[in-house]
């Protein structure tokens, strides 16, 4: 199957990606949090691995994203640094470790990329965090934005509606996108917002817009694996294309052992010393 890269083999990097934008491909991002799957996403020809604080929900089982710490991030920064070859890396900032003041924020980062070996970070927000991102950014740090739905504002938003719909909200969201291309981020993510306003966001910004639930008319997508792959069942946007249902081969292949351990017929011979 193609991949539709024009070199499959080069390395990932920020400066790649706003070349990529510039020639129109589409950039194709998902989550990975641990050795074996990013290993799995590399190979497969994935062009960023996002080590998501979607880990929270989908490692830890909590329902919100606000658990996670840095040094839980970390860990599973590392364990994919040591998987990936070719794709970018960013990492999440979690929740609590950036929005304090610039200088933790900045050491938050510092952390992440001296001890992941993570090549950028993701900060939730537009002007409420400007400070933090130009600190980050000027110790050399790649910066990822993320605005639209930010679910470390859960319980400030109170709902996982779509965002933006309303034309204050959908203006603020510009001018941040603009801000944060300005003052030198690498690339943004956009969360459930309507297609339209992703669409003009990316036709008015010269860095990679990456969509999440922001239509078709952005430089490229990402999706949470365990979702798109059917890992993770019990979530089910509109936004989310369902790839495969690992859970359920997973299910079946789990109760093809315990039927065969049960009946003595694992191990045979054959498999046995
Ligand atoms: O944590 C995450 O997985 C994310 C994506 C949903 C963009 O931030």
């Amino acid at each position: 199957m193609s991949t539709n890269t024009t070199d499959n083999a080069r390395k990932v990097t920020t400066r790649r990606l706003v070349e990529m934008k510039q020639r129109g491909e589409k950039i194709s991002m998902l989550t990975a949090y641990d050795f074996s799957s990013a290993k799995i996403l590399d190979e497969a020809g994935i062009d960023v691995i996002l080590v998501g604080d979607s880990a929270s929900n989908v490692m830890a089982g909590n329902v919100t994203t606000l658990p996670i710490t840095l040094d839980q991030m970390i860990y599973h920064a590392k364990s994919v640094m040591k998987a990936t070859r070719r794709a970018l890396v960013v990492t999440d900032m979690p929740f609590g470790s950036y929005q304090g003041n610039p200088m933790e924020a900045l050491a938050s980062a510092i952390r992440i990329m001296k001890e992941s070996h993570s090549e950028a970070v993701k900060m939730e927000g537009g002007s409420e965090i400007r400070e933090s991102v130009e600190r980050i950014l000027s110790a050399g740090i790649p910066v990822m934005g993320h605005l639209g739905l930010t679910p470390q504002s859960i319980n400030k938003f109170g709902t996982y509606n779509v965002r933006a719909r309303e034309e204050a909200e959908a203006k603020k969201l510009l001018e941040d996108a603009k801000m944060l291309e300005e003052v030198g981020c690498f690339a943004i993510v956009l969360e459930k917002i309507p297609a339209e306003l992703a669409a003009k966001v990316a036709s008015e910004l010269t860095i990679p817009v990456i969509g999440i639930g922001a239509g078709g008319g952005v430089d490229g997508q990402v999706l949470v694996m365990h979702d798109m792959l059917g890992i993770n069942q019990g979530f089910s946007p509109r936004f989310l294309r369902r790839y495969a249902d690992l859970a359920g081969i997973m299910t079946e292949a789990v109760q093809h052992y315990i039927a065969d351990v049960k009946s003595s017929d694992f191990p045979s011979p054959e498999e046995s010393y």
